[in-house]
């Protein structure tokens, strides 16, 4: 995280004391008794959802997840933490640094070295999910979520610019804030969730007055999840409503995120190697046409070019 030329140099309220200081609306569960708690077994009757949260861990996707209510799918993002690797010493580091500029460090947890949840309401500002602020810029709930999961619930309830603001760091991997005669540059680096039901209503299968959602609702309220947001999303689950019967029968073949983590580090050790022996990829000097278009003679050029229009910028004069 870099801080150029930027504020007063005084800590911000709260700072390493709890969460005074966090942004308004943001829930932030970074300490690790809280953590302990959740289970990725708990989800019953959705190993599609399961499945698709194992994959996110293991491959730093970014995951959708639509269903009706009481379906699981707060629960399920809770726990994608659970199956994340643990944070190694840099990345602990930069995580701690973030937080408490923040002054979102958990009480007595001097270094965060699980991976963070950060969880913000509907209402967050602009500001309170990318960053920003009047005088000293703080770090948002994206960077807060930084090699952590940053769950969307009821991701249409968001205004459209706030998620539109979320691209940026999405494509970086950093957010970068300027302001007159400053600039702040604030990593976040985590893997998106969004939630969402299926309409405005909210009224699922069981309850007792059935939705009445005409499918102009239905599409219009999706549509606030805008179209560049949901490409930068890879997994997208549809939850489906589970019976009392499959809840319970399905208590048999949940695993346990200590299983289910050991295959994402197996995964992402898999990759790294993957990575480290591909062969760096030659790629042409601008302007090279490259030897085959060497080889042409001016006759064989000019027969290319009546084929083949010349779009903007793909030849050059000769
Ligand atoms: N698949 C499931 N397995 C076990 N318990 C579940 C499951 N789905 C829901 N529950 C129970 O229902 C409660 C509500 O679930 P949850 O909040 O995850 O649903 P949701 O899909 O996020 O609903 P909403 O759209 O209303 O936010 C959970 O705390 C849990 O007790
Ligand atoms: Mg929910
Ligand atoms: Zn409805």
């Amino acid at each position: 995280m870099t801080v150029i030329d930027g504020g007063t140099g005084e800590p911000p309220a709260g700072r390493g004391s709890g969460q005074p200081g966090a942004p308004a609306g943001i829930a932030s569960r970074g300490a690790p008794a809280e953590r302990g708690r959740l289970d990725l077994a708990d989800v019953l009757g959705q190993p599609a959802a399961r499945r698709a949260a194992e994959i996110c861990a293991a491959g730093g996707h970014h995951l959708s997840l639509l269903g009706p209510p009481g379906a699981g799918k707060t629960m399920l993002a809770e726990r994608l933490p659970t199956i994340l690797p643990r944070l190694d010493r840099a990345a602990a580091l930069e995580v701690t640094a973030i937080h408490s500029v923040a002054g979102t460090l958990p009480a007595g947890g001097p270094l965060i070295a699980e991976p963070p949840f950060c969880a913000p309401h509907h209402t967050a500002t602009k500001a309170a999910i990318v960053g920003g602020g009047s005088g000293i810029l703080r770090p948002g709930a994206a960077s807060l979520a930084h090699f952590g999961c940053l769950f969307l619930d009821e991701a249409p309830e968001f205004g459209r610019d706030v998620l539109d603001a979320l691209r940026q760091p999405l494509e970086s991997g950093e957010v970068v804030l300027a302001r007159s005669g400053l600039t702040a540059r604030f990593p976040a680096r985590f893997t998106l969730v969004l939630a969402a039901n299926p309409c405005p209503c909210a009224r699922g299968p069981s309850s007792r007055s059935a939705c009445t959602c005409t499918p102009a609702a239905r599409r219009r309220y999706l549509a606030r999840l805008s179209g560049p947001l949901l490409d930068r999303v890879d997994v997208k689950v549809e939850f489906l409503p589970v019976s009392r019967a499959e809840l319970l029968s399905d208590r048999r073949f949940t695993e346990p995120s200590a299983v289910v983590a050991q295959r994402v580090a197996a995964a992402r050790e898999r990759a790294a190697a993957r990575v480290c022996s591909a062969r760096p990829v030659r790629r042409p000097r601008p302007g090279c046409r490259g030897r085959a278009h060497r080889r042409r003679g001016p006759r064989r050029l000019a027969q290319d070019r009546d084929r083949h229009p010349p779009g903007p910028g793909r030849w050059r004069r000769s």
